[in-house]
């Protein structure tokens, strides 16, 4: 894909490997951009990964739209893509509507909502006011309660199933692309080859049209790495490091030194 601005259009069928992840904030933003994502999410995972919560679903429009900004503000090339957070978009077309608009208006180029044939119809809406949608089906981890964890989804014949058939409404319903998240390969597969639309997936292995991961799976930033992440650094320890030293040094009184401050 050339090195120009990306816009739903350019993600297609074939077109891949796409390559996305998370962001939340502005420099964070450009760095990922700068390394060359197609696509930037800024995603309700934010919750687990910034503000320390246990899941999803504490997470608000308000938390969405702030943090959508400041992605926004980065000016990637990459795709910013939001996510609607539990609740904005299930009680029906007209909430989600007005939540997604929001976060357009935050600088979101589309917005992300977990479901499957259930949302169709909500993602036909939204699809036909302009508003580009992202799917997302496998683990739904706002679901994650009536789920009783995250858990794989998608081992059984049924299970299997529902998710070919979900994959095929939210097409209908006019999705750009859908995420498939921590589903077995075979099964991603079988739902990658079903579909004409790229399916974009997390922990559903190789046969996808591109991969997804959190940022601070990453990097090296958030407590639990799941086991289908891979780490590329540790900037944890980098950060630990660097702040010990700096507490060190103000305690030794070897910060400031003079470079670092003027007299008149
Ligand atoms: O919020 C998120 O980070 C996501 C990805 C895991 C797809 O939805
Ligand atoms: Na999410």
């Amino acid at each position: 894909m050339p090195d120009k601005k990306r816009r739903v259009t350019d993600f297609v069928k074939g077109g891949g490997p796409y390559v996305w992840v998370t962001a939340y904030d502005y420099p964070t933003a450009k760095l990922v951009d700068e390394a060359g994502v197609d696509g930037i999410l800024v995603g309700d995972s934010l919750g687990m990964v910034v503000l320390g919560l246990p899941n999803t679903l504490g997470v608000t429009l308000a938390d969405m739209v702030r943090h959508t900004q400041a992605v926004a503000r980065a000016a990637p090339k990459a795709l910013v893509v939001a996510d609607m957070p539990f609740m904005t978009y299930e009680t029906g077309p007209r909430d989600a509507l007005r939540n997604a608009a929001r976060l357009i208006r935050a600088g979101a180029e589309a917005v992300k909502l977990e479901g499957g044939s259930e949302y169709a119809h909500v993602v036909e809406k939204l699809v036909k006011a302009g508003i580009p949608v992202m799917g997302h089906i496998g683990l739904n981890p706002q679901r994650v309660l009536a789920l009783g964890g995250f858990k794989m989804v998608g081992k059984t014949e049924e299970q299997k199933k529902k998710l070919v058939e979900d994959a095929k409404a939210l097409r209908d319903a006019g999705v750009f692309a859908i995420v498939i998240e921590f589903v077995p390969a075979s099964v991603a597969k079988e739902v990658t080859q079903s579909v004409d639309v790229p399916t974009i997936c997390i922990g559903a292995g190789p046969h996808c049209d591109g991969q997804i991961l959190v940022l601070h799976d990453v990097v090296g930033l958030s407590e639990r790495t799941p086991s289908f992440a891979k780490r590329y650094a540790n900037v944890a320890e980098q950060i630990l490091s660097a702040v010990r030293q700096y507490v060190q040094e103000v305690r030794a009184r070897a910060f400031p030194a003079k470079e670092h401050y003027r007299d008149v």
